[in-house]
């Protein structure tokens, strides 16, 4: 197979993007093109503002600035990038399917289809197929099906090559990964393949970190480092109520029991929830699949990830309505925070927005504050999960530009996303605003306590 110079990625979301400018950064041999069917997207991919781009990650912008318009570009014209490319990335959105048969748990594969049907019917020449969306195992042999029967005499492999950035660190997960995988065939086609893919990931990465395997084992790997990493976090969650019960601090146990090497100090937080696109979504898809196997066990096991999940946020919820002297209506209560972890943008699956919901049912007022989040969205988020009208939504939160004034007033502070400058805040001005008493909810155990309560405030954390 010859050396890979056109490389077309289909999905210009958050792992299209940062993925596809670190690989046009680093390779500068290779022209790389991003294309979307959303041409408001790539026209803020296109944007000369860098505070502009579609997606906020740290250090994101100067990967751009160094590789757009040389060999990095966006573009609206799916074809055209098809038809130059030698091998062609998926990397579109795979949402929990809303209707039908698996509804609730299943992938939505209907955006992969579409691509694959749209390769196959533009690609002129042999392609290389790249799976980078997460997809639930053995999804390569329903997409070479399709792209097998164009009837054009153009030959294309399938590989899989998923993603493990983790938002709010995608640059630096991309540039030093602890590794990259590659799924390919067993024939001579299929490994010559993965060379190929290899042979682009070897422009930065050190060679024993790209680790190969048969195509199934990476569709499956990808579904089971997700369900670990969001396991570790019901775990730590799951004991964090047990600490409130017994007087126990859930970051002395996570430290203590951190330093087991087995174990590990990394993703032992308690939180408010874990959110994000892909936990909830992958598990799911993990419990249909096992069903669908009839492993009704290994289904049950991981589907209880997610009701603990579900449970963490909820709790924290009802913790401050029983705190709040069992009623929090007509109450301003400030939320500090919406993305779903710190550093992105990103609110997809965000625990901030199941509190909400909670709190607008107990008949709440809700002031915003995220430094990375528009107001939009924040309505948007509310407004999808259609448990009321959209006018009541308006009328029950209320999204500010400043911190300050989303505190001013209120009854209570919920932190909801894990915000550095949180921490810097003035908490004495924010405390002479509020009303008193002040309550301050650490839905992520960033601030500091003791000196809250030592200002006035009523503080209360999780797992303490
Ligand atoms: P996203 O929604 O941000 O982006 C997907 C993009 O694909 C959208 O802009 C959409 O318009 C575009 N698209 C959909 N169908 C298209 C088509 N037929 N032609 C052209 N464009 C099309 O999604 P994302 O967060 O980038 O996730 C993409 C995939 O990567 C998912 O499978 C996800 O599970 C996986 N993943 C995500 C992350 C993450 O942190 N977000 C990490 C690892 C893996
Ligand atoms: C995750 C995986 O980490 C990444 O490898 C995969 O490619 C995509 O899904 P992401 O969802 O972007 O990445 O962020 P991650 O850092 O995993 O956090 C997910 C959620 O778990 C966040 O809401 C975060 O706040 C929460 N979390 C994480 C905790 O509550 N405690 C922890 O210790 C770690």
């Amino acid at each position: 197979m010859s050396k890979i110079k056109n490389i077309c990625c289909i999905g210009a979301g958050y792992v299209g993007g940062p993925t596809m400018a670190v690989v046009a950064a680093k390779c500068p041999d290779i022209k790389v093109t991003i294309v979307d069917l959303n041409a408001q997207r790539i026209a803020a991919w296109n944007d000369e503002n860098l505070d502009n781009l579609p997606v906020y990650e740290p250090g994101l912008d100067k990967i751009v600035a160094q590789a757009r318009g040389r060999n990095l570009f966006f573009s609206t014209d799916v074809d055209k990038a098809i038809e130059e490319a030698e091998m062609i990335f998926i990397s579109v959105n795979t949402p929990t399917k809303t209707y039908g048969l698996g509804k609730g748990k299943a992938a939505d594969l209907k955006y992969i289809e579409l691509c694959a049907r749209q390769i196959a019917k533009v690609a002129k020449t042999d392609k290389i197929v790249v799976e980078k969306s997460t997809l639930p195992v053995r999804t390569a042999e329903a997409i070479k099906n399709i792209l097998d029967n164009t009837g054009n005499g153009v030959k294309f492999q399938i590989l899989s090559n998923p993603e493990f950035l983790a938002e709010g660190t995608a640059i630096e997960d991309l540039l030093n990964p602890d590794r990259v995988l590659i799924g390919g065939g067993t024939d001579t086609e299929g490994q010559e393949a993965i060379q190929a893919l290899a042979e682009v990931y070897a422009n930065w990465i050190p060679q024993e970190r790209i680790l190969t395997t048969n195509v199934w084992s990476s569709e499956l790997s990808k579904l089971t480092a997700n369900a670990f990493l969001a396991q570790r976090v019901s775990s730590i969650n799951a004991m964090s109520e047990l600490c409130e019960k017994t007087g126990a601090d859930v970051n002395e146990v996570a430290k203590a029991i951190g330093m087991d090497s087995r174990i590990g100090p990394k993703f032992l937080k308690a939180s408010v929830g874990f959110g994000g696109s892909c936990f909830q979504k992958d598990i799911l898809n993990l419990v249909y699949i096992a069903k669908s196997y009839g492993l009704h066990e290994v289904a049950d096991y991981w589907e209880q990830v997610i009701i603990m999940n579900d449970h963490q946020k909820r709790r924290f919820a009802s913790s401050i309505v029983r705190t709040l002297y069992n009623t929090v209506s007509g109450k301003k209560i400030a939320f500090l925070g919406w993305a779903f972890k710190k550093d992105t943008n990103d609110t997809r699956e965000s625990a901030a927005i199941y509190v909400a919901d909670d709190l607008l049912f107990e008949q709440a007022g809700i002031a915003v504050f995220d430094p990375k989040v528009e107001k939009g969205q924040i309505y948007a988020d509310v407004n999808y999960l259609g448990t009321r009208s959209e006018a009541q939504n308006e009328k029950g939160i209320t999204v500010f530009a400043d911190p300050y004034e989303a505190c001013k007033d209120a009854h209570a502070i919920a932190v909801l996303t894990e915000w550095d400058e949180f921490k810097e805040y003035n908490w004495q001005h924010i405390f002479d605003n509020m009303k008193k008493p002040a309550f301050v909810f650490d839905g992520r155990n960033v601030l500091d306590g003791e000196k809250l309560r030592e200002i006035g405030f009523v503080f209360q954390a999780i797992g303490k």
